[in-house]
């Protein structure tokens, strides 16, 4: 598979290597703050922003495919970004990922750029 990133919205976001089950990286896409994570051999990408403060999702627990944001707890399905739980009431943006080789491509749309 080949992505013609001069002509589409997928941003290189780390090395396949550099992403860990239950460990978040946080890479910088533009201006989005984005967390990757494996889950059964396949790489996620989320908003590290959780939808009830600011608080940086990176900071709380991975539990598999959820995580816990450390300020007030609300927990988040990282596969899909649904909220799993209060004070949450909104879910996060989760991001198309693409591999190629060993890097790790994120899509991430200028019109969800705000
Ligand atoms: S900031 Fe995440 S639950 Fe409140």
């Amino acid at each position: 598979m080949t992505i013609d990133i001069e002509e589409s919205d997928w941003f290189f976001a780390a090395k396949e290597i550099e992403i860990e089950e239950e460990e978040v990286k946080v890479v910088q896409v533009l201006d989005r703050q984005i967390g990757l994570c494996r889950f059964e051999d396949r790489i996620y990408a989320f908003d590290n922003i959780c939808s009830h403060e600011d608080a940086c999702l990176s900071d709380g627990i991975v539990d598999g495919d959820r995580i816990e944001c450390p300020l007030h707890q609300a927990r988040f399905c990282i596969r899909t970004g649904e909220y799993l739980s209060a004070p949450a009431t909104a879910d996060i943006e989760v991001f198309p990922v693409r591999q190629i080789g060993e890097s790790v491509y994120v899509q991430v749309k200028l019109a969800s750029l705000t």
